[in-house]
């Protein structure tokens, strides 16, 4: 499926660059006006000349091709879209040491997505697992636990740090960008991709999902957690939010801040429609097999008791299991 995406403008113009021009040839013309008072010499005057038409040209090209990138419609060109940072990169970076010290008891995490996600596993005990997005680890943990093999990737270098720190030698840990192929994973290699909100951060699902297929066994379980779309897409008259969903049915960027891991932090990810979820899927050679909304489980009242009343009344994660096709 061929999504719309209201992506950055094809072209920006350096603000330093611009920045500079602007303030050097405002003094050249000032130099040019104290000239015409005070007089300088030949030499003095025609670099002053020199400076101001170089500067300028600048300045004048800047606007230019500023105003070329306003007419472009708003998709980046395929070289400038391969250079895109990962989405949520600098986010995860700026809140790893928090998210690593708080995930094992903060309520959204322990008492509403974690056990729901949890009742999706199979018997993991001699399969291979592949914790996509593993973050400090804490999944990985506990499919080790119950005697998985586990290969955990993230794309944060200071979550690698906290899941090595977590998982020692128990685990291969490594990063690796989920927007790239998994070319170090061999085919039909894992039983089990399990996912853990993750894939809000992750724009080409159809390229995704189809590496994940390659590389399990027929028949193997790919297990994932979302946001649910509903929530992200009702969030649009929250304050709070920097850019919000404008169509449904599109691919979109959405704004939330977090509050809950430390100091504020501003988390971008990807909004899509529900039927994106099945359509990929499909696609890339999986069927479904159980779907969960999330429920709160009774230790959330306990755990932050303001928030209960409204996560026992609306969609907050879904959980799918889906099988490779034989
Ligand atoms: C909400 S955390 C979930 C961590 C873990 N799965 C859990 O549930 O505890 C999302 C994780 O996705 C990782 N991530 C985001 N974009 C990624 C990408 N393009 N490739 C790999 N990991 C990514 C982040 O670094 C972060 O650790």
């Amino acid at each position: 499926m061929d999504f719309e995406l209201n992506c950055p403008k094809a072209r920006r113009v350096s603000p330093a660059v611009l920045k500079y021009s602007f303030i050097s040839s405002s003094i050249a013309i000032i130099n040019i006006k104290l000239n015409d008072i005070i007089g300088f010499s030949l030499i003095i005057r025609n670099w002053i000349y020199l400076q101001f038409v170089f500067l300028h040209a600048i300045f004048v090209t800047e606007m230019f091709l500023s105003f070329l990138a306003f007419l472009t419609p708003g998709v980046l060109p395929l070289s400038e879209r391969e250079k895109e940072k990962p989405i949520a990169l600098e986010a995860y970076e700026a809140m790893a040491e928090e998210f690593d010290a708080r995930i094992e008891t903060k309520s959204y995490n322990a008492y509403l997505e974690r056990p729901a996600t949890l009742s999706l596993l199979p018997d993991v005990k001699g399969k291979h697992v592949l914790d996509a997005g593993c973050g400090p680890g804490l999944y990985a943990e506990i499919l080790l636990d119950r005697g998985a093999t586990v290969t955990a990737i993230d794309i944060s270098p200071k979550m690698i740090h906290f899941a090595k720190q977590r998982l020692g030698d128990r685990a291969t840990i490594r990063r690796a960008n989920l927007e790239e192929p998994l070319d170090f994973m061999a085919d039909n290699s894992v039983d089990i991709v399990l996912s853990s909100l993750v894939l809000d951060y992750i724009k080409n699902w159809n390229s995704l999902f189809s590496e994940f297929s390659r590389i399990l066994r027929d028949d193997g379980y790919f297990i994932f957690s979302n946001e649910h779309p509903s929530t992200k897409w009702e969030v649009r008259d929250d304050p709070r939010q920097k850019r919000r969903p404008e169509n449904y049915f599109n691919l979109e960027i959405v704004d939330f801040l977090w509050r809950g891991f430390g100091k504020p932090v501003r988390v971008t990810s990807y909004r899509r429609p529900l039927s994106t979820f099945f359509e990929c899927l499909h696609s890339a050679g999986f069927h479904l097999d159980k779907l969960i909304e999330a429920q709160p489980t009774e230790d959330f009242k306990r755990a932050n008791p303001e928030d209960w009343d409204k996560v026992r009344r609306r969609p907050s994660f879904i959980c799918i299991r889906a099988r490779k096709s034989l």
